[in-house]
């Protein structure tokens, strides 16, 4: 941990300031050390140079997600999915005109909290590359010694901590970010209300959180046959789905595992002119598997789905009432649903700004995804 850190934290119980037992120290890093509470007392460990600010009445609850995230990264994903896959999105993005949630001149000169970091991802092939005074990630798994571990610029620091009860002052950020990981902890709106606390007025907050229509799918709206059989549908789905999340491992990721095969099967259907309807019709059985550009993508997608302890879908104007309510305004809602963006402001005000990008369309978006795959391949071939 590098000291320059302790100015933005303070304890997560009675907000006072900490201090520092260092244990070991190499250069200007305190590798390990404890945090200590100068009112209540409460200490945390550093290990690995990381603060751990965990509530240990909480430890309980938070094993089973810690667990699933881990696995995800470490037994499913590989390395070489961070420069592919999300390469992807950016480009396909990029290609169909898209708005892109994240800009360099966000993060110019600015102090930035990534909430639910994970591996860093973000933090690596954005944030640091546009010269941003300060940045902290924090997640509540171990993905952050990781991110530490490929990441240790001077200016970047990370926290493992709940978002929740994270052990910051308020208002020291200039812009908050959170990328996929609101709809994955047990009550999206209230931790985005939380974490909204430690952004300065005046800063700028960018979430992305899945979005309704995006899992509810197209059949929607067509016909009154298809959107009751795709509503039976998705209710068996999130049940299953909820079962299987509280499975060890090799349940998951052998659950995983034919649901890969079932969109393989799918796509391979749906290709030909003869067997459309079929892939089709099988398309709607739940439960649903994730599509992805070959096995592998799709495999990590099923897990993440199928893993997530809490996994919600929202609206658009939910989530644009929770950043009112939060009192932000001058809002962007980007191209991929559901992205927001906006500015924090003194009080809830009237009228709300809100500006719409264009949206792009699900299929589209997963169409162009893969035709940039096919031509990567081709080039690398
Ligand atoms: C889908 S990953 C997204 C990671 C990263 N933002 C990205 O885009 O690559 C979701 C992350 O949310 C984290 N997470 C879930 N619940 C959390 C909580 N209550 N506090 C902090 N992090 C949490 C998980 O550990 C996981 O790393
Ligand atoms: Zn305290």
């Amino acid at each position: 941990m590098k000291p320059g850190l302790l100015k933005y934290m303070c304890c997560p119980f009675c907000k006072s300031d900490f201090k520092a037992l260092v244990k070991r120290k190499t250069g200007t890093e305190i590798v390990s050390s404890f945090l200590v509470c100068k009112k209540c007392n409460k200490k945390y460990p550093i290990i690995k140079g990381i603060p751990v600010i965990l509530d240990e009445k909480k430890l309980k609850d938070f094993a089973k997600t810690q667990k699933n995230w881990e696995n995800w990264w470490k037994k499913v994903r590989k390395k070489s999915d961070i420069d592919v896959y999300d390469k992807l999105w950016v480009q396909a993005l990029k290609n169909l005109g898209g708005e892109p949630l994240f800009r360099p001149e966000h993060f110019k000169g600015k102090i930035v909290l990534d909430a639910g970091c994970g591996t860093g991802r973000h933090i690596k092939s954005d944030f640091s590359k546009h010269g941003c005074k300060e940045i902290i990630g924090v997640d509540l798994g171990v993905q952050v010694f990781e991110a530490k571990r490929t990441d240790d610029a001077p200016n970047t620091h990370f926290i493992q901590a709940d978002l929740m009860n994270l052990p910051f002052k308020k208002e020291v950020f200039d812009v908050v970010t959170s990328h996929g990981v609101l709809h994955h902890t047990p009550n999206p709106r209230a931790t985005f209300m939380r974490i909204s606390k430690h952004l300065k007025v005046g800063g700028m907050m960018a979430i992305y959180v899945y979005h309704k229509e995006w899992a509810y799918h197209k059949a929607h709206k067509k016909s009154l046959f298809l959107d009751t059989v795709y509503a039976t549908g998705v209710m068996i789905w999130l049940g299953i789905r909820k079962i299987i999340s509280r499975m060890p491992h090799p349940i998951i990721h052998g659950f995983a595992y034919l649901m890969a095969l079932k969109s393989t099967i799918e796509s391979t259907l749906v290709k030909n002119k003869i067997t459309r309807p079929l892939g089709k019709a099988l398309r709607f059985i739940p439960p649903f598997a994730y599509v992805g550009v070959n096995f592998h993508e799709r495999l990590v997608r099923n897990y993440d789905h199928y893993s997530a302890t809490y996994n919600y879908f929202q609206a658009i104007e939910e989530v644009i009432d929770w950043y009112k309510k939060a009192g932000f305004n001058d809002i962007e809602v980007t191209s991929v649903p559901i992205s927001i963006r906006g500015i924090k402001k003194t009080r809830i005000e009237s009228p709300l700004n809100v500006k719409m990008y264009e949206l792009v369309d699900h299929f589209k978006f997963r169409q162009e995804w893969d035709r940039v795959y096919a031509k990567r391949r081709g080039a690398n071939e």
